[in-house]
C-alpha cells in the first residue's frame, strides 16, 4: 500500500466528482477544508518540537454560553448521541441546534470552541460523515428524518441510509467508554450514572480529573468489558485511536484554563456541566441534551491546539500504562474469553507488540487499517463507495504523510472478522 498517493501540496477532489454525487458548494467546501487542513500541516512542518508552556490569554480563550451561544435545551426533534463534545456544541449553536452537522461545521467548531487541532478535527469529521453519514454532513445522534441531510441521501439504496453516530458501533461508538456501557449489554449512546460515579471517585490529579486519573479508567473499564460482555472487541482502529480518545478528550477539551493553571484544570462542577449531570455524589442525575458550557470557561490554548501529534503520543502513553492494552482483539461469545489476535500477522510482520509503541506507529497502524478496511465497509454502508473512498483517502493520505507511516504489504483482516462482537468494524 502506498503510505500517500498524494503529495501535500497538490491534494484536491477530483472535480468530476461533482457532477457524479456531490453538489458544487459541497465540494467547494470541503477543498476549503482539505487547503486549510493542509497548510496547517505545511506550517507546522517546519517548527521545532518543543514543549512549550501553554499560556493564557483570557479575552482569546474566553468561550461564550450567552446570547447566540445561550443553551438552548433540544426539542423532540433535535438530535443528540454519544458524545458530549457535539452535544454541547449544538446545545450552544456552536454546531446547527437540531444536531446533523456538516463536515466543514464540525471540524470549524471542534476547531474553534476545544482548540482540537485542525487535523484531529477534520479526520474525525471526515471519518464520521463516511461511516455514520452521507459523506458530506452526519447526525450527531440517531438516525435523521429524511431531507434532514443535505448530501447525498436520496441517491442512496436501504442499506446506505446514514444512521448517525448512535449506531455508529465498532465504527465510531466503542466498548469501554468513559460513561457510555457496552453496546450489548447496555445503553450505549446515554451517560450511566454508576460509570460517571466511578469516575469522579477516583483520587485527584495535580490537574483535578487529569491524565493521571484518565489513564488507569481506561485500563479499569477495559477490564471491566472483558469481564462483563461476550461481545467485547477492541479491533485496531478502536483500541489505537478512537477509545484512548474519549478518555484523552475528557481531560485535554473539557479542562478549565487560567493564570493558575493555563494547561488546564479540571474540578468535578465542570465535568459535570459539560456531561448534562446535576446533583451531588450519591445521587447524580443525568438530563438528555442536558450538556452545558460552564459560566467562565476557558478553552485550552490558542497557539497550542491538540494536534494529532500531540494526540498520538498520549495514546501511546496510555498503552504503557498496561501491556494489556496493546494487544487487539475480543471475548468469543462469553465473558472473560478474550483472545488476542498476533499483530505480526495480521500485518505481515511490519508491526510487533514492542515497535507499535515506538513513534507514531500505534496511529500509523489505526489510520492504515481505516484506508485498508474501508472498501468492504462502505460497500455495505453508502451507494458510491468510489466517492466515500476518495472522501476519506483525501483526508488520510496528508496525515499519514506528516506522521511517516512504515508501509504494510499485507493486511490481513479475517483475523479480525471472526469474532462474534466485531460487527460493523473495520
Ligand atoms: C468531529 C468531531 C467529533 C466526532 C465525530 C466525535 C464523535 C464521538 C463519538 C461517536 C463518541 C462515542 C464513543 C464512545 O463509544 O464512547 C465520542 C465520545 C466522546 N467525545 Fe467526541 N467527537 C468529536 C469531537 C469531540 C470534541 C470536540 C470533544 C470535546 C470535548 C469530544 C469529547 C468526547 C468525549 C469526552 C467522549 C467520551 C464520552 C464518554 O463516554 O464519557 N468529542 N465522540
Amino acid at each position: 500500500m502506498s503510505a500517500s498517493l498524494f503529495s501535500l501540496a497538490t491534494f484536491a477532489f477530483p472535480a468530476n466528482l461533482a457532477n457524479v454525487d456531490i453538489s458544487a458548494s459541497q465540494l467547494a467546501e470541503i477543498n476549503d477544508l482539505v487547503a486549510k487542513v493542509t497548510r496547517d500541516l505545511k506550517e507546522r512542518e517546519g517548527q521545532p518540537k518543543v514543549e512549550k508552556r501553554a499560556i493564557f490569554n483570557a479575552d482569546a480563550q474566553r468561550i461564550s454560553n450567552t446570547g447566540a451561544h445561550r443553551y438552548i435545551a433540544p426539542g423532540p426533534n433535535d438530535l443528540r448521541g454519544p458524545c458530549p463534545g457535539l452535544n454541547v456544541m449544538a446545545n450552544h449553536g456552536y454546531l446547527p441546534r437540531n444536531g446533523v452537522a456538516s463536515v466543514a461545521q464540525l471540524t470549524t467548531a471542534s476547531n474553534e470552541v476545544f482548540g482540537m487541532g485542525l487535523d484531529l478535527a477534520a479526520f474525525l469529521a471526515v471519518y464520521s460523515a463516511v461511516v455514520a453519514g452521507d459523506l458530506t454532513s452526519c447526525s450527531i445522534g440517531g438516525k435523521p428524518k429524511s431531507g434532514l441531510l443535505g448530501g447525498l441521501t436520496s441517491s442512496l439504496g436501504l442499506l446506505g441510509e446514514p444512521q448517525g453516530l448512535n449506531l455508529s458501533h465498532n465504527r465510531f461508538e466503542v466498548d469501554a467508554s468513559p460513561t457510555r456501557r457496552d453496546q450489548y449489554i447496555g445503553d450505549p449512546v446515554s451517560l450511566d450514572i454508576e460509570l460517571f460515579e466511578q469516575m469522579v471517585n477516583s483520587p485527584l490529579g495535580p490537574n483535578g480529573y487529569d491524565l493521571t486519573v484518565m489513564y488507569p479508567r481506561r485500563v479499569a473499564r477495559f477490564k471491566d468489558s472483558i469481564a462483563t460482555n461476550g461481545h467485547a472487541f477492541f479491533g485496531p482502529v478502536v483500541q489505537y485511536a478512537l477509545q484512548p480518545a474519549t478518555y484523552l478528550f475528557t481531560y485535554q477539551f473539557f479542562a478549565n484554563r487560567s493564570a493558575e493553571y493555563p494547561e488546564g484544570y479540571l474540578d468535578l462542577e465542570t465535568l459535570k456541566s459539560f456531561q448534562g449531570v446535576t446533583g451531588e455524589k450519591g445521587n447524580f442525575k443525568w438530563t438528555w441534551g442536558g450538556e452545558k458550557i460552564p459560566d467562565n470557561w476557558y478553552r485550552r490554548d490558542i497557539l497550542q491546539p491538540y494536534l494529532i501529534e500531540s494526540f498520538t503520543a498520549e495514546a501511546v502513553g496510555m498503552l504503557l500504562v498496561d501491556p494489556e492494552l496493546i494487544v487487539v482483539g475480543g471475548n468469543t461469545g462469553t465473558p472473560n474469553s478474550f483472545a488476542g489476535v498476533n499483530v505480526v500477522d495480521l500485518t505481515g510482520g511490519v508491526y510487533n507488540a514492542q515497535n507499535l509503541l515506538e513513534g507514531n506507529n500505534a496511529m500509523c497502524f489505526a489510520l492504515q487499517n481505516i484506508q485498508q478496511g474501508a472498501p468492504d465497509l462502505l460497500r455495505g454502508l453508502v451507494g458510491n463507495v468510489v466517492v466515500a473512498l476518495q472522501k476519506l483517502t483525501g483526508v488520510l493520505d496528508p496525515l499519514l504523510a506528516t506522521l511517516n507511516c512504515p508501509q504494510i504489504a499485507k493486511y490481513d483482516p479475517l483475523l479480525l472478522s471472526k469474532y462474534p462482537g466485531a460487527e460493523g468494524s473495520i
